[in-house]
């Protein structure tokens, strides 16, 4: 029947979860296309908070399938975490959650080898999370990585992580730290038990994805990351190493793009970013403490604080671009209900140039300085709010302010992590990719 994207679009956590879990109340499927134990996605339901890493957002909603596609990369003994850490907290996982025998998997090397790389690094540290999931992603494209469907088979296994061994032992001039460097074949063996613990879940997915969209499904791809931090489209090189974007769902999952009906565009009524690299609109001052604070602004994956900023208005109509995003949701809200004055960085200066669209050059967009236009605050509590009537009138000019200068409709408003804390704004494009309640 139709199957949408659901994304970030700016440099991730922007609360996709809360987002996905609302949206999974009426789909069939919820399928992750990308990214691996680098995402962090924090669902609150039924009085409990959950921090998903591999498994989608839609695990929480009974009766709704949810696929761990081929394009993530899996670290088996953190998703055997997760996996018994839902079940010990009541959720149904066996029937509900099915892993793409075409996944490749994180070893302990990949991991050794990106913090090897971060601790090396002075200049050219990227702030990763240092789970291994660029190197894992390396050895994809190297043609050398250890996949799902491998661990069936004892002596591929073995010789696939010798290979893995050596290779990320070479590639990693500084050496691998010791606890991330253990013998190979303990590692098979660790990973061929792995293997059998999680072959309950394991299946063709994309046969899967394909059939139940014949017979009338309705699948949410679900984005980890977010477009600024894409392979490709992203700040490069400081970047995830996947395809956060929308085409990544038909790559990382195995469906057509001609499937693929409509893309929602998550996005913080304000910025941040973890990690190192450019972010224009920074506020590395008091008032980014005051924003990082009042968002609660600390990693879900790594604990680290996140650079925060105000709303980025090029980033934003970037990631419209780049998807085709149809519809925002704008989370975070109640975060600006104590500012009196709220920028919207509408445009770049550099060098005495205005620039309106973001340049490639990360040197250029680390020496752009925001334009800002200036808008009110309401200073009310929003979280109050049910409708976008009930909303303070500045509050509501400035969402009108960024569909106007971003140039999409911004369909839903969270304003608080709550699942009822939500904004539904009649006659949203997202509508038509979700059966009637
Ligand atoms: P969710 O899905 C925010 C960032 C890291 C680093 C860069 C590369 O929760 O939005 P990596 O470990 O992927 O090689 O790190 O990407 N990063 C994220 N930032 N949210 C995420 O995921 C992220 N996943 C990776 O901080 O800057
Ligand atoms: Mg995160």
């Amino acid at each position: 029947m139709s199957s949408f994207v659901v994304l970030g679009s700016q440099w991730g956590d922007e609360g996709k979860g809360k987002i996905v879990d609302l949206l999974t109340e009426r789909v069939d499927i919820v399928a992750r296309y990308g990214g691996g134990p680098n995402a962090g996605h924090t669902i609150c339901a039924a009085g409990q908070r959950f921090a998903l890493h591999h498994v989608p957002s839609g695990i929480l909603r009974e009766g709704v399938l949810c696929v761990i596609g081929n394009g993530v990369v899996v670290d088996p003994a953190s998703l055997l975490k997760e996996i018994a850490g839902l079940r010990s907290a009541g959720v149904r996982v066996e029937e509900n959650l099915r892993l793409s025998d075409r996944a490749h998997l994180i070893l302990p090397y990949h991991r050794g080898c990106d913090i090897a790389r971060e601790e090396a690094a002075r200049e050219g540290k990227i702030g990763t999370t240092r789970l291994g999931v660029g190197p894992s992603y390396e050895s994809k494209a190297g043609r050398y990585g250890l996949r799902v469907a491998d661990l069936g088979d004892e002596g591929l296994t073995l010789e696939k992580v010798r290979r893995l061994a050596t290779t990320l032992r070479a590639a990693c001039g500084a050496g691998l730290p010791r606890e991330f460097d253990p013998p190979p074949d303990a590692v098979a063996q660790e990973y061929l038990r792995h293997g059998l613990a999680l072959r309950p879940f394991v299946a063709d997915t994309s046969a899967l994805l394909n059939r139940r969209l014949d017979e009338g499904a309705v699948v949410l791809c679900e984005g980890a990351q977010g477009t600024m931090l894409d392979l490709d489209h992203g700040t490069y090189p400081y970047v995830t190493s996947s395809t956060s974007t929308a085409g990544g769902a038909c790559t990382g999952l195995g469906i057509s793009p001609i499937r693929i009906d409509g893309v929602v565009g998550v996005l913080k009524a304000y910025s941040t970013r973890v990690g190192e690299g450019p972010f224009p609109t920074e506020q590395d001052n008091e008032t980014g403490g005051k924003i990082r604070e009042r968002g609660k602004e600390f990693g879900s994956t790594t604990g680290r604080p996140r650079r925060c900023g105000w709303f980025d208005a090029l980033v934003a109509r970037y990631s419209v671009m780049i998807n085709q995003i149809e519809s925002l949701a704008l989370t975070l809200f109640d975060v600006l209900d104590d500012f009196d004055e709220i920028p919207i960085c509408v445009a770049y200066e550099h060098d005495g140039r205005r620039l309106d669209a973001l340049p490639a050059d990360p040197a250029i967009l680390a020496g752009c300085r925001p334009v800002y236009e200036v808008l009110g605050g309401w200073r009310r509590d929003t979280s109050v709010c049910a409708r976008f009537e009930d909303l303070p009138q500045a509050a509501r000019s400035y969402v009108s302010r960024i569909e106007a200068i971003v140039g999409c409709e911004v369909g839903i408003i969270s304003t608080s992590p709550l699942r009822e804390k939500t904004i539904l704004r009649p006659g949203s494009r997202i509508g038509h990719w979700l059966p009637p309640r």
